[in-house]
């Protein structure tokens, strides 16, 4: 099954509850928010109070999508603020194993997620220990950027290494996420779609959008 997973990072921020509870209404079972440090990526975001915020928005999973710098200096806060899953990224982190071990023993879904010019073999050791696999698809920091079609072949390449090893985790993919590039993710295995401009934006309902994008990927 193919999830899109409606990005706020491209929402009204001066109504993200309602943006959230669009999401909700129109069926979505998972949002992500993307928390941004101005170190790790050239933009700054979001913390944990409008985790909490929108933790009493909606009832829908919260997914935290942590690009920031030593993340384990926040698990705990993020958690405490009502996160369903957060999703560090190999980059950013010195004991990425024992970050993930942290977060999956605090009872909530863990994630790494790699750039685009990071390799696979960067997160090799902890594919047993995650819940989701999220390969960037564009540099972070920002949304409505072009989609990176050299990630193609990445997908492709891990969803043979999750099958070889019989790991059942979801391949995730994250930027440029529209009707064009959605089929060709799902072809190369992904399976979770983060989608921020192509969901929020001036042009179509949250509603609209959303529909539009899973009639992209109908067989
Ligand atoms: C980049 C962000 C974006 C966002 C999705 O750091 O992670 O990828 O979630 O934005 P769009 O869908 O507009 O590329």
């Amino acid at each position: 099954m193919i999830t899109f997973e409606p990005s706020i990072l491209s929402a009204d921020f001066s109504r993200l509850g309602e943006q959230a509870q669009e999401a909700q209404v129109a069926g979505s079972q998972i949002i992500q928010i993307d928390v941004m440090d101005g170190v790790f990526v050239p933009n700054i975001t979001f913390g944990p109070g409008i985790v909490s915020a929108l933790r009493s928005s909606v009832g829908i999973k919260l997914d935290v999508h942590l690009m920031i710098i030593q993340p384990e200096r926040f698990i705990q806060q993020f958690i405490d603020a009502g996160a369903d899953r957060l999703i560090i990224h190999q980059e950013a982190s010195q004991h990425l194993y024992k970050i993930l071990q942290s977060i999956k023993n605090a009872g909530i879904e863990a994630g790494v997620s790699i750039n685009p010019g990071t390799s696979l073999s960067a997160i090799e050791e902890v594919l047993e220990v995650v819940d989701v696999v999220q390969i960037m698809t564009v540099n972070p920091g920002f949304g409505g950027q072009s989609f990176l079609f050299s990630q193609l072949n990445k997908i492709r390449r891990l969803t043979k290494i999750l099958d070889e090893r019989g790991i059942q985790i979801p391949i995730a993919v994250d930027g440029g996420i529209d009707t064009q590039t959605a089929p060709q993710v799902v072809e190369a295995g992904a399976t979770v779609l983060v989608a921020g401009s192509s969901v929020f934006n001036q042009q179509k309902t949250v509603a609209e959008n959303l529909k539009d994008l899973h009639m992209s990927v109908k067989k």
